[in-house]
């Protein structure tokens, strides 16, 4: 496989203080660092989370590669970024070089099909195994189990992760009590990381998606990242304590997993979940 984990996700932000209190003590994902001037980081150099105020709509200077539109992006590990450097170019698909210091390797930033920003970083051959990564996950107390991506054409985005980036789609797996769940190759595609379907969930989006499941958010619209962690109930008690609305879905997607929704200060949707 040419890819083998998620790297990091960003965010945006209207306002890092609030941010930073929110993503430290109410999800709990330890203390951030200071990465540069309007930017906050949660895991370990570049990987994890990053939290970003974007400079001013539109606003291009030659240090954003891609305004503020660059600063929500899934970035991925990759053992080969030259072969995915040479797919783009075979199909004309324009990439730019991050910026050095932004990985703690060399990457890449493009765009999907479906205009979502994705960069892929190279994983050098002394770089964290998987079993590091999951290692450091275990210090961190939390990992980041799936990103969710909106996409008006499933079909076409997921070609886009098979043919550039060497993914392979993976089944489903719900939970035993649902039965055999038959999953619509147009509306839903799993990218697979590993197992209990990790990785990336490619979505289209579903208006009737809350009712159906009586939740108050609608996990379909606009892409969330999913952070496991080790006592979902217990970041759901710290949220309802501040006021924030929460979905409790329980399980009822995935096997094994108690999913809640919500949104960050800056709305944001995100969804915290736990392996039980
Ligand atoms: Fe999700």
């Amino acid at each position: 496989m040419t890819i083998s984990a998620i790297h990091r996700v960003s965010l945006a932000t209207h306002d890092l203080a609030e941010a930073q209190k929110f993503f430290e003590s109410h999800i709990g994902l330890g203390r951030p660092v200071k990465v540069a001037d309007q930017t906050i980081a949660f895991g370990s150099g570049s990987r994890g989370l990053r939290i970003r105020k974007p400079p001013r709509l539109l606003n291009r200077t030659a240090s954003e590669l891609h305004g503020s539109a660059g600063t929500r992006h899934v970035a991925f590990d990759t053992d080969d970024l030259n072969g995915i450097a040479s797919r783009l170019d075979r199909a004309a698909i324009p990439y730019v070089h991050a910026l050095p210091g932004d990985f703690d390797a060399s990457a890449i930033y493009t765009i999907d099909p479906a205009m979502n920003v994705v960069a892929f970083c190279q994983r050098s051959t002394g770089g964290p195994t998987d079993q590091a990564i999951q290692s450091l996950v275990h210090d961190w107390g939390w990992g980041i189990h799936h990103v969710n991506l909106e996409a008006c054409d499933v079909r076409e985005a997921a070609a886009f992760y098979v043919e550039i980036a060497g993914m392979t789609e993976g089944r489903w797996q719900a939970p035993a009590a649902a039965g055999d769940v038959v999953v619509d190759p147009s509306m839903v595609s799993l990218l697979s990381l590993g197992d209990f379907n990790r990785g990336i969930h490619i979505v289209r989006a579903d208006p009737h998606f809350p009712t159906r499941y009586s939740l108050e958010h609608n996990p379909t619209v606009g892409g969330h990242p999913a952070f496991s962690v080790r006592d979902v109930h217990a970041v759901k008690a710290r949220l309802e304590r501040d006021g924030v609305l929460i979905s409790d879905a329980k399980v009822y997607a995935m096997d094994r997993m108690y999913q809640i929704y919500l949104q960050d200060p800056s709305a944001n949707m995100l969804e915290v979940n736990q392996f039980i």
